[in-house]
């Protein structure tokens, strides 16, 4: 079957958070599944720049106000239809943001014109291509299947995934007549929003059938606490609404191979680590000794506890161990990761960037990876980190709950226990799964033992590649495919 996905990053082009690894990742694991998938994304410099040769496709004279074309391009195996419409996406700054951190003024334009393109390739434009479904990501694409409910064109089935209800994309209705949509589409069954115009809601709302990242993610927005205003939709919608939770590129993140970390391993080399370990020491100016390391690699956020972390900083430092954030995100916290660093010189240490190659390092040689996240759709570090021995330290919630076995009594019986986790995210909580976690880290056969439980999980995109092909084969006729 072919399916047009549409997204607003895609690994390794453009990335911003784990979506961009989702959407780069799932196409070439759907590949093997009989389904030909095509993105669409937005020609920002940055993706410009990696397309090589390219085809033109389609050219739009009026794209919600701008003149746009569609190039065609193949990059790192991934069947890309790019979005090239200079006035919306080439800017200096990132995907969303301009230099002063702040949401582009267009970006409801942006993204109605991502969205709007979308839905013109789903209804055929490109003639000799037309997708049997189109799958859609977060609120930057919200807005297809409800270009493809209203368009009095035949019906395309759609699927709508949330990465991160978080994020809404709502703006001022005042921008809805230049949608190109009907008026009667400004409503509460359409993409209205508390008066607002609301682009994931749109999604939501008029999707075939909705997706999020986990199974325990798509219980949790049913409720007011995690459904951020979307619960009372999302509970209309509960028998369309499906978990699925992420997978990783096994071959981008693999430490037997890969050539971002100081010294390959495998499970049965874990001795190996230790000269990774080292590197992550020297990186950050931390004192080179066999304490426990803990890692941070993450947006710097609310949602992602990372005020905890700073809170517990004192703690691991007093138990003997250490503590490296590679982040960025909001000034306060930034602050304040900084003061516990000042605090305790070669114990604690943070990198306030984006550093791709760097992150594999981490996953590589520190011992423990902390994601005390108080939300926490999927999450994509607490795999990286089960693949490469990086023992998870994770509140239980969203995938996190999904994906990491806490070793309690009962797991390290079983010997299925592949990290530590602890829940209801308070700092007291926080505290005692560190403690716990230098307790195990202490005794080293039951740390190997936990180290090679999370080592051969599966975290590939092999079982959650054959539901999505399930959930695409189940909105198309019977028997078709
Ligand atoms: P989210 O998408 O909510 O930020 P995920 O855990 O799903 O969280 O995905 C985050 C992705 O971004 C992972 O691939 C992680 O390794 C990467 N990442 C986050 N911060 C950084 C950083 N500062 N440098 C490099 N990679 C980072
Ligand atoms: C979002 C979520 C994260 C998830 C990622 C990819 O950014 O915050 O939990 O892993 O999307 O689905």
């Amino acid at each position: 079957m072919k399916v047009l996905s549409v997204a607003s990053e895609i690994y390794p082009l453009i990335k911003t958070g784990g979506l961009a690894d989702v959407a780069g990742a799932l196409p070439l694991a759907l590949s093997g599944r009989g389904v030909a998938m095509r993105t669409l994304i937005p020609g920002y410099p940055a993706v410009k720049a990696a397309l090589g040769t390219t085809r033109h496709l389609l050219h739009f004279e009026d794209l919600i106000g701008v003149p746009a074309d569609v190039l065609e391009a193949k990059v790192a195996g991934l069947d890309l239809l790019v979005l090239d419409a200079p006035a919306l996406f080439e800017r200096a700054s990132g995907p969303y943001l301009d230099t002063d951190g702040k949401d582009y003024s267009d970006n409801w334009r942006r993204f109605a014109a991502l969205s709007r393109a979308g839905a013109e390739i789903a209804w055929g434009a490109l003639g000799d291509w037309q997708p049997d479904l189109v799958h859609v990501h977060d609120w930057q694409t919200g807005l297809v299947p409800a270009y493809l409910r209203y368009g009095e064109r035949p019906a395309v089935p759609s699927v709508m995934t949330i990465h991160n209800i978080a994020f809404q994309g709502n703006f001022s209705a005042a921008v809805f007549p230049a949608l190109g949509l009907p008026p009667h589409a400004f409503a509460m069954e359409g993409v209205e929003y508390y008066g607002q115009v609301g682009y994931l809601k749109a999604g939501v709302q008029t999707a075939w059938a909705v997706s999020t990242v986990s199974p325990s993610y798509a219980e949790e927005i049913l409720t007011p606490e995690f459904g951020m205003g979307l619960e009372g939709l999302l509970n209309r919608r509960a028998f369309d609404l499906h978990g699925i939770v992420n997978g990783i590129d096994v071959d981008v993140w693999n430490p037997a191979t890969d050539s971002l970390i100081a010294t390959n391993y495998k499970l049965t080399d874990l001795r190996n680590r230790k000269a990774n370990k080292r590197a992550v020491e020297r990186h950050f100016g931390l004192v080179e000794d066999d304490g426990p390391l803990f890692c941070v690699i993450s947006r710097l956020t609310w949602q992602k506890g990372m005020d905890l972390v700073a809170a517990a900083a004192d703690d691991i430092v007093a138990q003997g161990g250490k503590l490296a954030v590679l982040g960025s995100g909001d000034a306060e916290l930034v602050a304040a990761l900084q003061t516990a660093a000042a605090r305790h010189p070669g114990r604690v240490a943070i990198t306030v960037s984006y550093n791709e190659p760097l992150s594999h390092l981490m996953q590589a040689g520190s011992d423990a990876i902390l994601i005390p996240s108080r939300f926490e759709p999927c999450g994509l570090t607490q795999l990286y980190g089960l693949r490469y021995g990086c023992v998870p330290v994770v509140s239980r919630t969203g995938g996190l709950n999904d994906t990491v076995i806490d070793a309690n009594p009962a797991a390290l019986a079983a010997r299925s226990a592949t990290g530590v986790s602890f829940g209801p995210v308070t700092l007291d909580n926080l505290k005692r799964a560190i403690r716990r976690t230098i307790r195990l880290y202490g005794d080293p056969k039951i740390w190997t033992e936990i180290q090679k439980q999370g080592m051969t999980s599966d975290v590939s995109w092999d079982k959650s590649a054959a539901l999505y092909a399930d959930l695409y084969s189940s909105l198309l006729p019977k028997g078709e495919y």
